[in-house]
């Protein structure tokens, strides 16, 4: 029996519901966690999974770190959401001015001229590296990477892009193709003219190549593909949900100057790595390298209201004054989402979350290596600032994955179960777990937090033979 049409029913199933004159007012602060998940899953869609295997968290109401339930369980937010709340949750500097935005002019058209768009445009090209100074905004990263792309092959006249296997683009055609691990299979066969260019590491077992070993392989790659043909050539510099993958020292610089060589543009996926995670505004100021193009949302706004951007240098946008850029969406450089990044840029600077993310950053690392010296499941541990991940193993000598490539196993879902129960909120992916709490946590909170974990590896250590 179908139940999406039948008025009566949700008002059955959900008492705290309520008609009020015919209509529906729902008295959703009485709504309970177990009426929510139900709503959610009768109505929605879940992202990237099978409908009947989502187990959400419902979720009322956040602060800082922590957010709750309806019920009052607190959680930990160990992940920022998705690697995206980077100031925190419920900063009232940031809701003020949505709130003064919302009752002033929250949308305009992408042909008009708003002081947010202009003062966000100019404030990001004093954050973002070397001469990258024009902006386009977008609803988020994917879009951010689709007009990027665009960009590159406008400018370049050419039309392959070479993209990385461990990477994650986003979820639209020509960012879904870009993005190379498991969540492009089943879009395939994408957008024409994406190819791959190796990858620095190779799964815990194998480890990671040097500078000069990944540079050679990727210069055969481009002679192959004919460097003349390639607009462009995008990646995380830091990878975020393939692994938290820090490249070596050599490699940043190395591709840059095979780009220079080739005439080919660098374009700087920076949605994840972005607005401080790693301890610098951007990811790729670690080798102090300037893009040609930069991406980026979620730290842009801290994910208050939905933005991305690409950002380009300026011979690049000098380009465009003469010829069209062909793209545009109806909330182009959207008023609401321009001064949400413009006070979350705020916060950023007046509570130095940047070097609060590098200091604390230190203190992360010692917490991860203690638990690599303590605990036998734990195969390694990566982190650069505030963006950590964990590796799991089944064995110190093999280290043979706690869960294979692109699955799971008992132990992880274990795990992932016992870090729910003691309110820990943070992603578990395949043989590992991320550590990316909001950037205003303290020491304190990131101590509870460890000690959390620290319980939990128990269950992952009894598997170790
Ligand atoms: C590196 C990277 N690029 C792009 C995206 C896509 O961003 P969005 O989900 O806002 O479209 C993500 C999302 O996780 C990401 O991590």
């Amino acid at each position: 029996m179908a139940f999406s049409s039948t008025p009566a029913l949700p008002f059955a199933l959900f008492p705290s519901l309520r008609i009020a004159s015919g209509i529906m007012s729902t008295t959703i602060d009485a709504m309970t966690g177990e009426e929510i998940i139900e709503l959610c899953r009768r109505h929605t869609m879940f992202e990237w999974s099978a409908q009947a295997a989502v187990d959400p968290i419902p979720m009322a109401r956040a602060k800082g770190i922590h957010f709750w339930t309806p019920e009052g369980k607190r959680f930990i937010d160990f992940n920022s959401q998705l690697m995206c709340v980077n100031i925190g949750h419920g900063d009232e500097r940031v809701v003020r001015a949505i709130n003064e935005r919302a009752a002033k002019l929250p949308y305009a058209n992408p042909f008009m001229a708003t002081d947010v768009r202009g003062l966000l445009g100019k404030k990001l090209a004093e954050l973002t590296p070397g001469d990258i100074d024009a902006f386009f905004f977008t609803n988020g990263g994917a879009e951010a990477n689709e007009n990027a792309i665009r960009i590159a092959r406008l400018f370049t006249g050419r039309h392959k892009i070479a993209a990385r296997y461990r990477s994650y683009h986003g979820g639209t055609a020509g960012a879904l193709t870009l993005t190379g691990d498991p969540r492009r299979w089943a879009a395939e066969p994408g957008i024409p003219g994406v190819v791959r260019i190796p990858d620095f590491y190779h799964g815990i077992q194998k480890g990671s190549e040097t500078a000069d070993e990944v540079l050679a392989r990727t210069e055969e790659i481009l002679e192959l593909e004919g460097p003349k043909t390639i607009a462009a050539i995008i990646i995380e510099p830091v990878t975020g949900t393939n692994g938290i993958l820090i490249p070596p020292d050599g490699y940043i610089q190395g591709l840059r100057a095979l780009c220079d060589k080739h005439g080919i543009l660098l374009i700087a996926d920076e949605v994840m790595a972005g607005f401080g995670r790693t301890g610098e505004w951007f990811s790729i100021d670690h080798w102090k390298v300037v893009p040609d193009l930069i991406s980026m949302a979620k730290g842009l706004s801290s994910a208050y209201v939905q933005l991305g951007a690409v950002g380009m240098r300026r011979h690049i946008a000098d380009h465009f004054q003469n010829n069209v850029f062909y793209g545009g969406l109806t909330y182009n450089s959207h008023p609401l989402a321009c001064a949400t990044a413009l006070a979350t840029i705020a916060v950023y600077e007046e509570d130095g979350l940047i070097e609060k993310a590098r200091s604390l950053g230190v203190v992360m690392r010692g917490l991860l290596e203690d638990l690599q010296s303590r605990h036998p499941s734990v195969g390694a541990t990566r982190s650069i600032g505030l963006f950590g991940i964990v590796e799991l193993v089944r064995n110190r000598q093999t280290l043979e994955p706690m869960a294979p490539f692109n699955g799971t196993s008992p132990e992880m879902k274990e795990l992932g179960k016992f870090f729910r129960q003691e309110g820990l909120y943070t992603f578990v992916r395949w043989n590992t777990f991320f550590a990316n709490p909001p950037l205003c946590i303290t020491e304190e909170q990131l101590r509870e937090a460890f000690a959390i974990i620290d319980r939990g590896l128990d269950i992952t250590d009894r598997a170790v033979v």
